[in-house]
């Protein structure tokens, strides 16, 4: 299994910064080991010229939300489809602030993980509990939900590669306050034994990312942790320099 070391860029980027920060980002990272694999999920409208920056080269780009259709009367909506049109081989589905920002529920995160996938995309799947939900002694539960609910729609027949989950706990991101290893541990497991019980021995080969302040100083400590296959890095990522880092780590 490759290691999948991922940049969410979020609403961040002109197509020329998101254009000049890939040219670096590459010459960065010629000597990126056969055994991981580099992400970069990009804006909507900077995906075409990132295609075009990447060209050649084994970054893989990502949208960083699709809507559960081929196409129609979905006003401001991106469908998978158009994603692949861009050059993604990539989406992040249900990422902490969709769920708490556009109110996305578990029901429609279903329908999308399903159609990107049927689509040919391969999925993050992205989920995590509310520091509320934690102390309240809800992580089992909050976690199990979102992979159950997420994955409901799957076929059980999908490429372990195309499917990976990332590990976010919502008081981690953007907040400079990294999980622990123990946390980190404890949530990892628990999500791979939920993916042991949806999709049986393929789920050992699933990969598994942290997310939440993820930088360069502790992406190897992280790394090294049982049942971490990558990194979700969201504002460590903008930083070609930062980024590679954190990608070589
Ligand atoms: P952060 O964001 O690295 O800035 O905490 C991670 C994410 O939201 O994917």
């Amino acid at each position: 299994m490759k290691l999948l070391l991922a940049a969410n860029w979020k609403m961040n980027k002109s197509r020329s910064e998101a254009e000049q920060t890939l040219l670096a980002l590459k010459g960065r990272l010629d000597a990126l080991p056969n055994e991981r694999e580099v992400a970069v999920f990009a804006p909507f409208t900077a995906l075409a010229d990132c295609a075009k920056a990447l060209a050649g080269s084994p970054i893989a780009l990502g949208g960083q939300n699709c809507y559960p259709a081929g196409q129609g009367a979905f006003t401001g909506e991106i469908s998978p489809p158009m994603l692949l049109d861009c050059g993604c081989s990539y989406v992040l589905v249900g990422h902490s602030e969709r769920r708490a920002l556009m109110g996305e529920s578990d029901a429609l995160i279903c329908r999308k993980v399903a159609h990107a996938l049927d689509s040919g995309l391969k999925v993050v799947l992205c989920i995590g509990e509310t520091l509320e939900e934690r102390d309240d002694g809800q992580l089992v539960s909050v976690l199990s939900r979102q992979i159950m609910a997420g994955l409901a729609q799957v076929d059980k027949a999908t490429p372990a590669a195309n499917i990976s989950i990332a590990y976010e706990p919502v008081w981690a991101i953007g907040t400079g306050r990294v999980a622990g290893a123990e946390a980190i541990l404890e949530a990892h497991a628990l999500v791979r034994k939920n993916l042991l019980d949806v999709f049986s021995a393929p789920g050992n080969e699933m990969r598994i990312l942290y997310g939440g302040s993820a930088k360069a100083d502790n992406a190897k400590a992280i790394l090294a942790l049982d049942n971490v296959n990558g990194l979700l890095v969201g504002g460590a990522s903008l930083d070609a320099e930062s980024f590679s880092r954190i990608a070589l780590a």
